[in-house]
């Protein structure tokens, strides 16, 4: 808005709410009203227009309610403030000190910037003078400004700050939610939810609770994210209703989440022209077949103009697909991408499509090879707006597995790289498992060697041509969202990673300590931040340790993939097998004596892991089939690794109970409480892993621990 129009939002400024009225109904995760306390204290100007920058005038209200601030939306009149938020292209404003930050900023522009504009979502933070001035080209990089300065707390407002300019390095940062609409018999409400009910749905309808879904969209914002798919990539009969009948229940959810930037995207079964539009065939080169896809899509755009698209789980774990017309998998994702096109959405077409029917007798078809034997074919065929959407690992979100090789073989393919937020295979927000240093290590990783380009550099491409990151979600309608409060980090780290792959995950999870748990709302600040660090920083080391060893991966319970099982799909068709006998354990997957999956990955890693003398101890097991005495890099045999590590692992997660148990007192009481009883049970899931998996590898083996240790 500008200087003229604003008098009549004199009103927005000074109001109190009533008491209590901003009390989060659940947990207030990163965002609680304390963190906005620096901010909320301040006089703050903001100047714009734009549904965002109401949400951005909204929420600084309500802090400057709260803690004695003052706010004005693009005054006519001359006024002190400490904070400018301001969209760059909005009028001048009749305040000379106001015009001077501004100026001040854009002078700071110019000095640090490469002439290029903030963009759709960027924004400049300087400070002028006494004033700490936010510069946004649209209103969504001022709502992210907003979030950043809430991020900063008394930093935003050091003199000697210099300048920074903030773009997200990915266009699309993403959530899938694994939600059912209908309760599914096997799977619930939530697939592989750890957390409760669904925010969205319930029994088959929209649970209608707006409120909460607003409150996780703000939450989201604030981390990052700007996609969200609010259905399940099984789509179930219910769910395909989405689409069309039921697209009023999208649209609701689409209303309540744009005022935070967020587009939602909608999970759709390739069968749809059958289900839905009751044609003979789904086959995507069938005339009717395409104007049934374009007409639909025209449809759920009218009504959501800036919906984001769909996401396909096709041909996999019996989902329909291109293959049952004997199309591959580009011609399917370009029917669908065709009808978005002329929208500007895009398909999410995932990789995951492997043989679920394996015969574990047959050595030698590797489920780890069917992403890239199915799609690098395929490069180059798949429309603009198709975004292929590849798990980080060849098999399946396990606690360590070597990076799909599928990101360096596809290079004239827009490519997003999906990580796990919900906890299926890293302890199912029962165990502490922080996985920021996990995807961290994946997004690292340079898949064509030393010194090369990135995972993160995949998923930003060149010129915003990547796919970006998406995410399995790991929220419902607990209290505290994730169920394991400290599974928050998990989420959180996940939208700042999606807005810069490059930081570094320590650092995201001090952020995330000091929005959780202030260090003004506690008596000690040093020993919670610390304290947390301690027991979060090193989890997912942990969890590994006393779980699967040396990236062989599974071992779980089968169904419901939580606690050991380690001959639990050794003989099923599901293609996770280890292969453990008495002389030895481990998949071969050498290009010289096993399936070829190593000759997958450009030359210098093909090479590397090749050799059991020259693959990284980790994932030796998953790349080799080695005798129980073989040594590892580390100088250890590998079945005293598999006993070290369950003891140390078993010992380090007795150790977060203590440490956890020193904040008793310190903390919110409800938080404490909720952690320490999921460490009762971490400790004693952690403990069950040890002892079968030890107990299982002596069994085979007959090697004795060289420590004496209590084996079973
Ligand atoms: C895993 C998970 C399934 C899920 C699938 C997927 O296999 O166990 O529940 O449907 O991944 O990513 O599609």
């Amino acid at each position: 808005m500008n200087a003229e129009g604003s008098a009549d939002l004199e009103q927005l400024v000074f109001t109190e709410e009533p008491e209590g009225t901003d009390e989060p109904r659940v947990h207030a995760a990163w965002l609680p009203p304390e963190a906005f306390r620096a901010l909320g204290a301040r006089r703050v100007l903001v100047h714009g227009q734009g549904m965002l920058v109401d949400t951005v005038l909204d929420e600084v209200s309500r802090a400057c309610a709260r803690y004695g601030g003052r706010v004005w939306h693009s005054p006519s009149w001359d006024v002190d403030v400490d904070v400018v938020l301001a969209l760059r292209g909005a009028g001048e404003l009749p305040n000379p000190a106001v015009e001077a930050a501004r100026a001040a900023g854009e002078a700071a522009l110019v000095e640090i910037g490469d002439g290029e504009t903030l963009g759709d979502e960027g924004f400049l933070l300087a400070r002028a003078g006494e004033v700490t001035v936010v510069l946004a080209d649209a209103p969504a990089g001022l709502l992210y400004g907003l979030f950043h300065v809430v991020r900063l707390c008394a930093a935003a407002y050091d003199p000697a700050r210099p300048p920074e300019r903030h773009r997200p390095a990915l266009r699309r940062r993403m959530l899938n939610h694994w939600d059912n609409v209908a309760v599914h018999p096997v799977m619930g409400q939530v697939e592989r939810g750890y957390a409760g009910g669904s925010i969205f749905w319930r029994d088959g309808r929209p649970r209608g609770d707006l409120a909460r879904i607003r409150e996780y969209g703000r939450l989201l914002a604030a981390s990052g994210v700007n996609a969200i798919s609010v259905n399940n990539v099984n789509v179930g009969r219910t769910e395909a209703l989405l689409l069309t009948d039921r697209l009023g229940d999208i649209a609701e959810i689409a209303d309540v989440l744009r005022p935070y930037g967020i587009r939602v995207h909608l999970s759709v079964t390739f069968a749809a022209p059958v289900v839905l539009g009751g044609l003979s065939t789904a086959d995507p080169m069938d005339e009717a077949v395409r104007a049934w896809w374009a007409a639909t899509t025209r449809n759920v755009y009218e009504r959501i103009p800036d919906f984001g698209g769909y996401v396909v789980k096709a041909d996999s774990e019996g989902q329909p697909g291109p293959f049952t017309y004997g199309r591959d998998h580009a011609d399917g994702a370009n029917v669908l991408a065709e009808a978005l096109a002329p929208h500007g959405g895009v398909v999410h077409w995932r990789a995951f499509v492997y043989n679920h029917h394996q015969d574990w007798r047959d050595r030698s078809t590797d489920r780890a090879r069917a992403a890239y034997d199915h799609f690098t074919p395929l490069d180059g065929r798949f429309r603009a707006n198709v975004v292929v959407q590849v798990k980080f690992g060849p098999v399946d979100f396990q606690t360590r597995e070597p990076v799909s090789p599928v990101l360096a073989a596809m290079p004239a393919t827009r490519l997003a790289v999906e990580l796990q937020v919900t906890q299926e295979y890293t302890g199912q927000q029962r165990h502490v498992c922080h996985l920021g240093p996990w995807w961290g290590e994946v997004l690292r990783f340079e898949p064509w060697g030393p010194g090369g380009r990135t995972i993160a550099d995949v998923a930003t491409g060149v010129a915003e041509s990547g796919g970006g990151l998406v995410a399995v979600a790991n929220t419902g309608d607990d209290l505290f969202w994730t169920g394991h409060p400290l599974a928050q980090a998990n989420l959180y780290t996940f939208g700042r990673l999606a807005w810069d792959p490059r930081l570094d995950p320590t650092a995201i999870l001090d952020e995330w300590i000091s929005l959780t748990f202030p260090p003004s709302a506690t008596a000690d600040p040093e020993l919670v931040g610390r304290t947390l660090h301690e027991i979060l920083d090193d989890s997912w080391r942990t969890y590994e340790r006393y779980t699967a060893p040396l990236g062989v991966g599974f071992m779980v319970h089968p169904g419901d993939h939580y606690g050991p099982g380690i001959d639990g799909y050794e003989y099923t068709r599901w293609g996770t097998y280890h292969f453990a006998d008495r002389d030895g354990v481990g998949v071969d997957r050498s290009r010289a004596s096993g399936t070829g999956f190593a000759a997958q990955y450009p030359p210098y890693w093909a090479q590397v892991y090749e050799s059991p003398e020259s693959c990284p101890d980790e994932l030796l097991l998953f790349f080799h089939h080695v005798p129980y005495e073989h040594v590892l890099h580390s100088g250890s045999t590998v079945i005293q690794h598999i006993y070290d590590t369950h003891f140390t692992g078993v010992e380090e997660v007795a150790v977060m109970r203590r440490r956890w148990q020193t904040l008793n007192g310190m903390i919110d009481p409800a938080v404490y409480e909720r952690v320490a009883e999921r460490l009762d049970e971490q400790v004693r899931s952690a403990t069950e892993w040890r002892d079968q998996v030890n107990a299982y590898f002596f069994r085979k083996s007959g090697v004795p621990d060289e420590r004496g240790r209590t084996i079973y």
